[in-house]
């Protein structure tokens, strides 16, 4: 944990992640209190991705309330936000949900995308990213075109986090970093781009206004607290999207810092002090959650997800997967593509699918568990790759996220990476975390400087040569190259 003794204050961080709400509580050197809300995914067709904003605010409600069994929440001097980026939440005038959100693995606007590119082919330097349906831009393009009723009537567009924002405080407002990932946002000049609005069915005044994520956006109203046990009037920062914030709990806000998150998504994220786009391989370059700084990030979509996947299909737990894989013969596993929800970095490819391939007879449990491991750690070779030269400057990786836990998987991701893998305590704490850190320097306990102080590594996987796993990731490459034209 940071070595941080500014103040006997408490910060609460709240991340809306996709399968569970968490809150933490920090006074900046110790997390004193967490507790977990469990949530579910709708995918009521092929390629939809959906939840409703009213179960995140249930699930943070409850989260709270057991935070509350552990601390008094009266003792709360602040709290930041934090949560799963791109997800379009759509308001009428009077502020009510018009449909369920549509979420960042949502592939239902890809013809939106090619139409979005078309229109405003310079799309991907404004944006710092091309066109693809996880993003929110190209969402309210499907709406405008499917739901016409619905879009007739959207007088606001929030993120997942800005929802419970505006549930806590009752303001319409956006940290930049979450904002990045809308496509509305210019990256270069940090604020609202009129051109990708207007090329994508959206008005300007539907955007809320725009913050740093330390930037104090409101206070905590009197039906909140009555609702939450939060104390009344306490100040609530913007905080950011959860790259970003994962990115704060890890000194992540200086330039050629970097670091891998192993959640349901994956992320490789580097930080840099100036914007510089490389949309041809799907590597998002956005704004930061602080001001004059920018990141670099490739985003998987299926992350640590497709060893969840296995285990609920298998009925054991995530951490038997792992424990199985260990187990496996490493010379006799099929191959497997984790594409289970289509493919952002590198791909850009919202209809590739998953698939084991090189399945024998014998293939037995143990085979099938360490297919999908390796899997996860080929994603993020992909991703080192797709990076390129800015990679190699970096000393290290830092790692985040519940497969972080993992230190099997970890020395695979360095194996397969090529890169030096670092592991600190407490790393599966982070995006809340970073908006904890967000709202103490909101509230002066901590400057923009000490954001960037980097936590302690407590464990280290240094990356060791393996032909067996190098033959299987070029193999694993070239079955993707094979598979991607067949729908
Ligand atoms: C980032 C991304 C995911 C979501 C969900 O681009 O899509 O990280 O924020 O975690």
């Amino acid at each position: 944990m940071l070595a941080l003794t500014y103040c006997s204050a408490m910060f609460l961080g709240i991340d809306i992640g996709t399968s569970a709400v968490k809150v933490i509580c920090t006074d900046g050197t110790h997390i004193s209190a967490s507790a977990t809300a469990d949530l579910t995914l709708q995918s009521p067709h092929s390629g939809w991705s959906e939840q409703s904003p009213a179960a995140w605010w249930d699930a943070t409600c409850t989260a709270l309330a057991e935070i509350g069994k552990t601390m008094p929440l009266s003792q709360v001097t602040a709290i930041g936000l934090s949560g799963q980026m791109h997800g379009a939440v759509l308001l009428d005038a009077g502020l009510n949900v018009l449909r369920p959100a549509i979420l960042w693995n949502d592939s239902r606007s890809t013809q939106d995308c090619t139409r979005l590119q078309e229109v405003l082919p310079e799309i991907g330097t404004i944006a710092g990213v091309l066109p693809l349906p996880g993003f929110t831009a190209p969402k309210l393009m499907w709406v405008a075109r499917e739901e016409p009723g619905i879009h007739a009537r959207i007088a606001h567009v929030l993120l997942p986090k800005d929802y419970i924002g505006l549930r806590l405080h009752g303001e319409l407002a956006m940290d930049r970093s979450d904002a990045a990932g809308t496509l509305w946002l210019d990256q270069a000049a940090r604020a609202w781009s009129g051109r990708v609005a207007e090329a994508s069915a959206t008005a300007l005044d539907w955007l809320p206004r725009l913050a740093d994520g330390h930037e104090v956006v409101g206070q905590v109203t009197d039906d909140a607290a009555s609702r939450t046990g939060l104390p009344a009037g306490i100040p609530i920062v913007a905080g950011g999207g959860d790259a970003a914030t994962g990115a704060v709990s890890l000194g992540a806000t200086e330039a050629n810092r970097g670091f891998i998150s192993l959640g349901t998504s994956g992320q490789l994220f580097v930080a840099g002090d100036a914007y510089h786009p490389n949309p041809a391989r799907f590597v998002h370059a956005f704004a930061h959650t602080v001001p004059n700084r920018w990141y670099q990030m490739a985003a998987m979509l299926n992350g640590a997800r497709p060893i969840a996947w296995l285990a609920g299909q298998l009925g054991i737990s995530a951490g038997d997967v792992v424990v199985l894989a260990e187990s496996a013969d490493p010379t006799r596993v099929p191959i497997f593509l984790p594409y289970l929800t289509g493919e952002r970095s590198p791909h850009g490819d919202p209809h590739i699918r998953a698939g084991y391939f090189g399945l024998e007879d014998s293939t037995d449990r143990a085979a099938l568990c360490r297919a999908v491991v390796e899997a996860v750690a080929f994603t993020f070779a992909d991703a080192v790759q797709s990076f390129g030269d800015t990679i190699t400057d970096l000393s290290h990786l830092a790692a985040l996220g519940g497969g972080s836990r993992s230190p099997f998987l970890l020395q695979l991701i360095a194996n397969a990476t090529g890169t030096r893998i670092g592991r600190t305590a407490g790393s599966d704490a982070g995006p809340a975390l970073g908006a904890a850190r967000l709202a103490a320097c909101g509230m002066g306990a901590m400057t923009l400087s000490d954001l960037g102080q980097q936590p302690e590594i407590a464990d280290w996987f240094d990356p060791v040569t393996t032909p067996v796993l190098d033959d299987r990731l070029r193999r694993y490459r070239a079955l993707y190259g094979a598979l991607k034209d067949l729908r």
